[in-house]
């Protein structure tokens, strides 16, 4: 009978037995499953893994210093953090198209990457953290002829331009088996528990034009958000939650006064592989918490709503 204790021991052989002496680099993205990967290997061959962090500025509140001193801290993992954020709002600017999105911050990921893999030397190996779901998702749409619903930025794309050869120890495993084999490496119950989070980030999840203001915003009312999902113990039941900032204006009152501010709406919901998804069922007096919350604390939001649509027909992701 299989276990991750046993998953971990061979997939390490593997990594050996393919890199040999050869030098590996791992792109982080934040998420968990780079962060899995990249321990993984590091546990297989030490200093021949280089890490780098290409940190877009597109991340939730507080995810970058996680993950560094997650690295730096907690593995003594080398890790170079390259902070690139004007370089992608800059490129973002008038993009709406949530593909044009997309390809532009993959694109760009892949030209930082490049870049520091160059400045370190180069290396044989590139690194991923694909799941089994990524495969298959970017590849065709179960139902269709091959149509590509959404891009994953993560699959495809840099191997062949870096050419370099791939080592994706993750690729047979599912969300949940990532999450329990970062247990078996030791990763914070935190971090390995953390909702799945898109690589583009809040690109998507700011649907219209992209800018630092409304970065700024949506990250306030995400961590108020996912701050009373934690108090309130429902994180670990829920897949994925997070806010949204709509790109349309509605009138309120407050105080004395008129307000003219954005819209805000919350996603929450459950899976087990994010292929199909159930809305979360919160009651109404938790949702009226979060409401006054963020109204109340996030200046430029007036208005919120939440969101009841499950997948399919919806993505999780609204954009
Ligand atoms: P959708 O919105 O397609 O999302 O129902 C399914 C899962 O995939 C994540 N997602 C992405 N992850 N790059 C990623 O790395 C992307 O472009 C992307 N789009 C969606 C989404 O957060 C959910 O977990």
């Amino acid at each position: 009978d299989w276990t991750m204790a046993e998953f971990r021991k061979t997939k390490i052989d593997e990594i050996r037995a393919q890199v040999g002496k050869s030098r590996v680099i791992c792109g982080l993205s934040g998420g968990v499953d780079s962060a899995v990967a990249a321990v993984l290997i590091h546990e297989a061959i030490g200093e021949q893994l280089t890490c780098v962090f290409v940190d877009h500025g597109l991340m939730r509140l507080g995810e970058a210093e996680q993950v560094v001193s997650l690295f730096r801290g907690h593995y003594n993992i080398p890790l170079i953090h390259k902070d690139v954020s004007t370089l992608f709002l800059g490129g973002l600017a008038g993009v709406t198209d949530p593909e044009a999105k997309r390809k532009f911050i993959g694109k760009t990921f892949i030209d930082v990457f490049e870049a520091e893999a160059r400045q370190i030397g180069g290396a044989e190996f590139l690194a991923q953290g694909t799941l089994y779901p990524d495969v298959i998702e970017s590849v065709s749409f179960t139902g269709g002829p091959s149509v590509t619903i959404k891009s994953h930025h993560n699959v495809g794309g840099l191997p062949e331009r870096m050419d370099m050869q791939l080592v994706e120890p993750l690729r047979e495993l599912f969300k949940d088996e990532v999450r329990e084999l970062g247990r078996e490496l030791g990763l914070p119950d935190t971090f390995v528990g953390r909702h799945p989070f898109p690589g583009p980030g809040l690109a998507i999840r700011i649907p219209g034009e992209v800018t630092r203001e409304a970065c700024d915003i949506l990250r306030k009312a995400d961590a108020i958000y996912l701050e009373e999902i934690r108090n309130a113990g429902l994180y670990d039941a829920i897949w994925q939650a997070f806010a949204v900032l709509l790109p349309v204006r509605t009138v309120g009152v407050m105080g004395d006064g008129r307000t003219y501010d954005q819209v805000c709406a919350l996603r929450a919901v459950t899976s087990t592989d994010g292929m199909t998804a159930d809305i979360y069922p919160f009651d109404a007096a938790f949702l009226s918490r979060v409401a006054t919350r963020i109204i109340n604390e996030v200046k430029g939001i007036n208005r919120v709503v939440y969101d009841y649509t499950s997948k399919p027909p919806g993505t999780i992701e609204w954009e």
